[in-house]
């Protein structure tokens, strides 16, 4: 049975309500993701009585529907092919690639070892992480989102923890804020390079041996945070991805995933959402947080030395 918005949705968060369930999706998407018609015109089709939900006709919008478990007819013709969406986290261990298969010839565990969704769903890591990069893999069979989340174009935010090797100093941290030039190879031969895009950078401890810092990108270059930092003279020693846009990484023991809630799909898509309307505007779009001048110290390091800003830097969370 179909369930309508009204009896269900919370303000500011349509279709993403307390009692909705896993998996479901709008009418109008279904039929649009099962062929049927475009949105729009799945929409006139449901308005004007030809849709039938579990035998039941359904006329109104916003209305819910879980693929595979619902039954869909279009003009008394059974609505196929539409596979149940499945959004899963998981934190990914390292020596664990992110890609459906390992190579010929290979044997490594990869992503899909890992996670076993009873739906029996055909799932794909969204974006990749290093093999001995460990954190926050997306995985879903959501082809549409998967590639919004990882374009450039929308921007969605990826955050990491990095541990390098030494003291990352002052000028080590300006040179990365504002944009690294990084080779760009095509073929196996080097192109050219291209500046990494803007980053933002928290650290959250310094001393003699080590930097850990909390570092947020737009882009997704191979090896990017490695490339960068080797770039600053700190070779990187653990990489961790904490956040996916608004998605944090949290109750996940490594190795461990969950689906995620209806809510948290909404939030990925709103993230999504932000990105093309800011690229709408073109580079003239105001960008998130002012711009400040650089606090980092330049003191040379003590045995354990907190940043002088006590691990915050304003404007630049
Ligand atoms: N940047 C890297 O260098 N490696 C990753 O796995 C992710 C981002």
């Amino acid at each position: 049975m179909p369930v309508n918005k009204e009896q269900r949705a919370r303000p500011g968060s349509p279709g993403a309500g307390e009692n909705s369930r896993p998996g479901e999706v709008r009418l109008q998407r279904y039929l649009a993701d099962a062929g049927v018609a475009s949105r729009r015109h799945s929409e006139l089709l449901i308005t004007e009585g030809r849709v039938k939900v579990n035998g039941r006709t359904v006329r109104e919008l916003p209305a819910f529907v879980v693929p595979g478990e619902d039954r869909v007819q279009v003009d008394g013709t059974p609505i196929e092919g539409a596979e149940r969406r499945v959004y899963i986290m998981l934190n990914k261990p390292t020596r664990t690639l992110s890609t459906v298969e390992d190579e010929p010839g290979a044997a490594r565990r990869t992503v899909l070892d890992l996670v076993d969704h009873p739906s029996g769903a055909r799932l794909y890591p969204v974006g990749r992480l290093d093999f001995d990069t460990r954190g926050l893999v997306l995985m879903t069979n959501d082809g549409e989102l998967a590639n919004r989340l990882t374009h450039p174009k929308f921007g969605v935010e990826k955050t990491y923890h990095v541990t390098v090797k030494g003291y990352l100093d002052a000028e080590g941290l300006e040179k990365l804020e504002k944009g690294i030039y990084l080779a760009e190879r095509r073929e196996g031969r080097t192109v050219g390079a291209v500046r990494a895009s803007h980053v933002r950078l928290k650290m959250l401890r310094r001393d003699r041996e080590r930097t850990i810092l909390e570092l947020t990108l737009k882009e997704g270059r191979n090896r990017q945070v490695r490339r960068m930092l080797a770039a600053v003279g700190c070779p990187v020693k653990k990489l961790e991805r904490v956040a996916v846009g608004p998605l944090k990484l949290k109750g996940l023991a490594s190795g461990e995933w969950r689906e995620l809630s209806n809510i948290e799909v909404q939030m990925l898509r709103r993230a999504v959402e932000r990105g093309t309307k800011k690229a709408a505007m073109g580079p003239n779009a105001p960008r998130e947080g002012k711009a400040q001048k650089p606090g980092w110290s330049s003191r040379k390091p003590g045995r354990s030395q907190p940043p002088p800003d006590g691990g915050r830097r304003e404007g630049s969370a």
